[in-house]
């Protein structure tokens, strides 16, 4: 492939892809457990920041799009904190998925701490120069196996406020898998916590849906949901879903969907406003009454 000039490459690889899913439509698909381990492979042979967002990469030699990442999702963190009438304060932070540290450097400056799940040491150890050089607030790096993301309980066991996990889902082994993800964000959460989750979203046609073949081949098109999907499976695993923004198409990919959600304080039940103190839930139709305070274990 490498002697090919780049217009004979995109299209041998759009002839591949279309192979893959032509397979697949005909029922071939590779078993969970498969892809887990494709994924598990992929993330953790040496890889130099390939495909993990690090500031040092080609993709990022020019201009700032590294920095405009992070700033972008410190943006959205605080527009949902503002619509969502929660704390400015983001507390104690959990980015699933961190890689090289884009969103890090940007949103740990206004933690208190910020924890960097992921599933490649090399990039654990690239996130924490990163952070190290930019602020003093405590990172902590928790690595975890694509097999077995559940670990992070056993490591993570003080509550977060707030839940981040972006340009991730879609590389992901199955739509199931995020399912997990999602329970263990429910579970690292203390209640009235903000998750900012995006996905890649499935429009219906044919290439959008998700790929169980050769995970290698295109990791960043392994999983998608249709909207609606995303936001029922989210509320199945506790969370509130608030809003969702959409990004059709951005600087590195396309069919983005941000979701905004809350873990309610009592579950299934009304939300309440993050700043603890305020005697105000805010229930799902927006309207507010009093109750309680938030706990205050954050
Ligand atoms: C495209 S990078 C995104 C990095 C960062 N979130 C950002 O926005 O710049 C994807 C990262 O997800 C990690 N990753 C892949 N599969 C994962 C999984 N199942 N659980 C946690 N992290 C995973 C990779 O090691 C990589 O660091």
């Amino acid at each position: 492939m490498t002697g090919l000039t780049p217009s004979i490459q995109a299209a041998w690889r759009s002839a591949h892809g279309g192979l893959l899913r032509v397979l697949q439509s005909m029922g071939l698909r590779q078993p969970e457990a498969a892809i887990e381990s494709a994924s598990q492979r992929f993330w953790t042979e040496s890889h130099q920041g390939r495909g993990s967002h690090w500031r040092s990469t080609a993709r990022f030699a020019e201009g700032d799009l590294w920095t405009r990442i992070g700033v972008r999702h410190l943006g959205m963190l605080r527009r949902a904190a503002r619509l969502l009438d929660a704390e400015p304060a983001f507390g104690r932070v959990v980015e699933w998925g961190c890689g090289g540290g884009a969103n890090v450097v940007q949103i740990a400056p206004v933690a208190r701490e910020f924890i960097g799940v992921d599933v490649s040491s090399e990039s654990l150890r690239e996130c924490a120069r990163q952070v190290e050089a930019r602020c003093d607030t405590p990172f902590r790096p928790v690595l975890v196996d694509v097999r077995h993301p559940e670990a992070a309980l056993r490591d993570i066991t003080d509550r977060c406020d707030v839940f981040l996990c972006v340009y991730v889902f879609e590389l992901i082994p199955s739509p199931a898998y995020g399912e997990r993800i999602l329970h263990i964000a429910q579970q690292l959460l203390a209640p009235g916590g903000l998750a900012l989750v995006q996905i890649k979203y499935d429009t219906g046609a044919w290439r959008t849906r998700p790929r169980r073949l050769s995970y290698r081949f295109s990791p960043g098109n392994t999983t998608t949901y249709p909207i609606h999907a995303f936001w029922e499976l989210a509320v199945r695993c506790g969370f509130e879903p608030r809003y969702v923004e959409l990004v059709p198409e951005d600087e590195l990919d396309e069919r983005y969907a941000y979701f905004v959600m809350v873990k309610p304080d009592i579950p299934g039940g009304v939300m309440s406003s993050r700043s603890s103190g305020r005697d105000q839930v805010t229930r799902p139709n927006g309207a507010t009454s009093p109750t309680r305070s938030a706990p205050s274990d954050r």
